[in-house]
């Protein structure tokens, strides 16, 4: 070809990767907008929008005014602010109520300061910028104490720091160790805890995008996108409980999930017969161990096409889901997003005939091999295609089924890049756009299309739906769970703060695989594991294909005993743990918490990774190594009492936990009111009998017991019941005020027994104004019923 024109074709020339950085430069000119600031510098456009006093909103594009219109988290627009303007000699001031942004002129950088002046976020000596390839990146300044939590679904410890994360939806069977990076779910946020105050930045960008917090040499952090807009929010806390507020008033909250999904789930890569699912329901009976849901893996399907059943081994699946139900017991069976290329199959026809999977520009159809096969990807972007696959879900919920489990929503594909080439276009509602750029959000599209279609086919009942991939919000379709662990007391370890950095990104609904998924688990480990389980807001036991089976029973009578006493435990905690998810609804703060959450100021919790808070004052401190059987749990200030035995310790230090097997270190701060539920077979039996525990503390004591009929979105009709508590103590005498404040639905419990923790008989127990004189003492509380 040298007597061509190829001879001197462009491309032999040796192409270099062009990722010079260009700074955007000094600013040329100013204007306002309504709510926008828009900038013009040497080389970008930049504006800046006050989505509320303390949330505040930079947009930079290197090409054209930013593109405001275009997030899948963040559904509201800004709200409107009052914002004050300050033109300064070098600078510009943006003040509103709670922040000041300073935009310096030259160069152009962008800090953002709270009232007093104390930084927030402040651009670095290196600030916003792009280079040649699209990419998209941001420099800030980092302090020497901070340390930053969140960044969604990663491995290692709690507190982030040195560490650097892609964003990158990704099917992970193994390893999960702490430079196993990414996994399932891409949540680019996270939080800066310095000195007490928080600070939350969400960088909405869908693209793969990279956050380097390797600090300690540079003091500076950055987080950079592979295409788009360098678009992000600052929150401006000040308390981490503030920043998972203003997170989540963009990113939207989680909706009260039915209670039955807050129950014990037991799940297997398969159950693969209708004999088997009910010869385990009639263990879970006969046994007396509680249980909500068993989950049915992929061989419940015809050649894994999804929503079919297989006919010879479950010939009448509506007659076994009915017959669960009438035990109280929920199926959820798994649903992945590949279709498969079966020309007689309902489903694939559909999907081609009304145009609904992902296509390559040139109109040909993604094919990518997963379960079934050769399959075809609903494009999940688009309108129809959501309306479609969330209408077909009425093959589910026509044989009574109330919840969907989302698996291989990455979409994971067994080839080479494990996804769908990134050139696949999507139709993204009339706006195409590359599968590169939309890779992070389609498990979270998935789980939009599959919780909206259940919500309309169970005629406002609440679905269930558990999701492995998502993106920033998928709080409000899902919950989520770890992916594929192993049974390593390892990864034990590491879920405490895998669920805690969820929790502080937004989802306050996760869990693990109870026992670790893959590899063989054993009595001691599964013992330990469903221990933390109990406190972990999504609950289930889950086990792969050619590995030991792992339900509650399978190690043997010593064992089962103490898994059983775990599950019952998590019953008599539904009270308080759906309470919290009510709270986790309406602010977005988490179940499951890390310390620091309730200490800010307190930087011995900072680092703590083995130990988490149910709610504001009740310590977990599970034992995570094998033959342990002593540990240290850190009690910050304040008095805490054993769960167990009652002992009192003064906080502000680190204590032995002595936990023989059947033992879960649980500490209950002063102060703190608990309700307790008797134990049921499952949630579908109510609870008849009512214990409230009261730790009374001279800084007194306040509880608000919520309860509504855990089903239906009738409590958002205000059909819930509220009782409110108010204890005081005094040297002598606790004084209880109890008082229904709400009630539009009523529990069945008809009274409640109180447990009054860490007084004696010598002490007066005043109740609505009424001196209890028959009170039944036991070691360490005295006890009296009351009718609410
Ligand atoms: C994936 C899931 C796992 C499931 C398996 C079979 O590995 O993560 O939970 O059991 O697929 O569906």
């Amino acid at each position: 070809m040298q007597d061509t024109s190829f001879a001197i074709h462009p491309g032999k020339e040796k192409k270099l990767k062009d990722q010079t950085f260009h700074d955007i430069g000094n600013l040329k000119q100013f204007i306002q907008r309504d709510q926008v600031f828009a900038f013009q510098t040497e080389k970008a456009y930049v504006n800046v929008i006050f989505y509320r006093d303390d949330i505040v909103r930079v947009v930079m594009n290197p090409h054209q005014e930013p593109e405001l219109n275009n997030s899948f988290a963040v559904e509201q627009g800004p709200d409107s602010v009052d914002v004050k303007v300050d033109e300064q000699e070098d600078m510009l001031v943006l003040s509103s109520e709670h922040v000041k942004v300073q935009v310096c002129k030259e160069p152009f950088r962008i800090n953002v300061l709270d009232t007093k002046g104390y930084s927030l976020v402040s651009d670095a000596t290196q600030g916003m910028g792009f280079n040649n390839d699209g990419h998209v990146i941001c420099f800030k300044k980092a302090y020497q104490d901070d340390h930053y939590y969140g960044f969604g679904e990663k491995t290692g410890f709690l507190d982030k720091r040195g560490e650097k994360y892609t964003m990158w939806n990704s099917d992970v069977y193994a390893p999960h160790n702490p430079e196993t990076d990414p996994l399932y779910e891409s949540i680019p946020f996270f939080m800066t805890l310095r000195r007490g105050r928080a600070t939350g930045i969400f960088f909405d960008n869908t693209f793969k995008t990279t956050f380097n917090m390797k600090v300690e040499q540079s003091e500076t952090y950055s987080f950079e996108a592979e295409g788009g807009q360098l678009d992000y929010y600052v929150c401006a806390g000040p308390s981490p409980k503030e920043v998972l507020e203003q997170y989540t008033a963009l990113t939207g909250r989680m909706p009260l999930p039915p209670k039955w999904g807050l129950g014990y789930h037991q799940s297997r890569y398969s159950y693969k017969t209708d004999a088997e699912v009910r010869e385990l329901v009639q263990n879970f009976v006969d046994k007396e161990i509680p249980v909500d849901a068993i989950h049915l893996d992929i061989h419940y399907m015809n050649g894994y096409r999804v929503f079919t059943f297989d006919q010879n081994r479950f010939p009448d699946p509506k007659k076994l889901i009915m017959d669960m139900k009438e035990k109280g017991i929920r199926a959820v069976p798994i649903v992945d997003p590949g279709v498969k290329v079966d020309a007689e199959y309902s489903i694939y026809q559909e999907g081609i005939t009304n145009d609904l999977f992902c296509k390559y520009l040139e109109g040909n159809i993604f094919f990518g091999d997963v379960w079934p096969g050769k399959s075809a990807f609903p494009d999940f972007t688009k309108e129809s295609t959501r309306k479609w696959w969330g209408e077909s879900h009425k093959f589910y919920t026509e044989l009574g089924i109330e919840g969907i489990w989302n698996d291989m929503n990455e979409p994971a594909v067994f080839n080479e890049t494990k996804t769908m080439d990134v050139d696949v276009m999507h139709d993204n509602d009339g706006n195409p756009k590359t599968h590169r750029e939309l890779h992070n959000v389609y498990g979270y599209l998935m789980g939009e299309a599959t919780y909206n279609g259940m919500k309309e086919l169970l005629d406002q009942k609440r679905p269930f739906l558990l999701t492995r991939a998502g993106y920033a919000g998928v709080q409000k379709y899902a919950a989520v769970w770890t992916g594929d662990n192993r049974s390593f007391w390892e990864h034990l370890e590491m879920a405490i703060p895998m669920c805690l950095n969820l929790g502080v990104s937004g989802v306050a609904y996760s869990g693990p695989d109870v026992g670790g998924f893959a590899h063989d688990t054993n009595g001691e480990l599964l013992t330990r594991w469903t221990q933390f389980g109990t406190f972990t807001p999504f609950f289930r036991n889950h086990s792969a294909i050619e590995f030991v089976y792992q339900e509650p029973w399978q190690f043997g009578e010593k064992y089962e005993a103490i898994i059983k006493k775990y599950i019952q435990l998590r019953y008599k905690w539904l009270p308080h743990i759906y309470k919290l998810f009510k709270e986790a609804s309406e602010t977005g703060v988490p179940v499951m918490r890390p310390l620091f959450m309730e200490y800010p100021d307190d930087e011995e919790t900072y680092q703590l990774s083995d130990q988490f808070l149910i709610g504001s004052n009740v310590i977990i401190a599970p034992v995570l190594r094998p033959g342990v059987k002593d540990r240290i749990v850190y009690l910050p200030k304040g008095i805490w009492h054993d769960y167990w035995t009652g002992e009192t310790y003064e906080g502000g230090q680190r204590i032995i936990a002595h936990a023989e097997l059947d033992h879960l270190p649980i500490y209950v701060k002063s102060g703190a009111i608990l309700p307790e539920a008797n134990v049921k077979p499952s949630t579908a039996h109510d609870v008849d009998e009512m214990t409230i525990h009261i730790y009374p503390s001279e800084n007194g004591a306040l509880y608000e017991l919520y309860d509504d009929d855990g089903e239906t979105f009738n409590y958002q009709q205000k059909e819930y019941f509220t009782l409110e508590l108010n204890v005081k103590q005094s040297s002598d005498a606790v004084l209880i005020d109890s008082k229904v404040s709400h009630q539009q639905y009523k529990p069945k419990w008809k009274e409640i027994a109180y447990k009054i923790h860490g007084v004696s008989s010598k002490d007066t127990i005043i109740y609505n104004g009424e001196n209890i004189s028959d009170v039944k003492v036991q070691e360490g509380y005295v006890s009296f019923k009351k009718a609410w």
